[in-house]
């Protein structure tokens, strides 16, 4: 499968972690919620949260292997995805859902699918990363991927309902109206 434009996705690990897109670089929205609520009023310094998202990968990997992806055009990074044990995604509790996947299910949490540059939206990119992630945990032999998406046009961190569908995945908790948890089994 290829996208309309040429692109090479690379697993995030410890020589590229400063490429992962800067908006993303200290977005610690899933893995530490306190940090990030303080980062509005800027008790929280970006070279910080940059730190401590960098821990939290060097950790992941080392624990549950690749949880990220970063997608590349013409040697730029243009888009990102963070997927993990949903253990290690402690935002997760803010939703209203019935319970998520855990890692002794074998199933894995997809927190980020962002194409970050505007003008690659909307060909082909977004499917080929998701390909290339469910291709991943299919080989390491994980059972199902779960994410919440978004009903509305408001924007999330892995895209919208639509998206998912178009994708193979199912609503598989409508707990939360706005943002239902999906199901993919791998
Ligand atoms: C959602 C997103 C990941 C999809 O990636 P993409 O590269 O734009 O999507 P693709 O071109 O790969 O589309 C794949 C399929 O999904 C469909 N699709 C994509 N975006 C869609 C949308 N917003 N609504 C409905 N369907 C959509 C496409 O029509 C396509 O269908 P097809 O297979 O029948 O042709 C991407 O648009 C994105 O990152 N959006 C911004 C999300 C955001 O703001 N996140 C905040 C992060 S903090």
């Amino acid at each position: 499968m290829s996208a309309e434009i040429e692109v090479n996705i690379e697993d995030i690990k410890e020589a590229n972690l400063k490429d992962i897109p800067e908006i993303c670089r200290g977005c610690v929205y899933w893995e530490f919620p306190e940090d990030f609520e303080k980062k509005k009023d800027d008790r929280q310094k970006k070279w910080e949260l940059e730190a401590k998202k960098r821990e939290w990968f060097q950790q992941t990997i080392k624990e549950f292997g690749t949880c990220g992806k970063i997608v590349y055009h013409n040697g730029s990074p243009i888009a990102y995805a963070q997927y993990a044990p949903s253990e290690r995604l402690p935002s997760i509790k803010e939703y209203e859902s019935k319970p998520v996947g855990k890692l002794e299910e074998a199933v894995v949490f997809l927190s980020c699918l962002f194409i970050v540059d505007e003008s690659m939206r909307g060909r082909g990119i977004g499917k080929l990363l998701l390909q290339n992630i469910i291709e991943d945990l299919r080989r390491r032999g994980f059972r199902a991927i779960e994410t919440f998406a978004s009903r509305s046009d408001v924007e999330n961190p892995s895209g919208p309902v639509a998206f998912y569908i178009r994708n193979g995945f199912h609503i598989k908790d409508k707990t939360n109206p706005e943002f239902p948890l999906m199901r993919f089994y791998l």
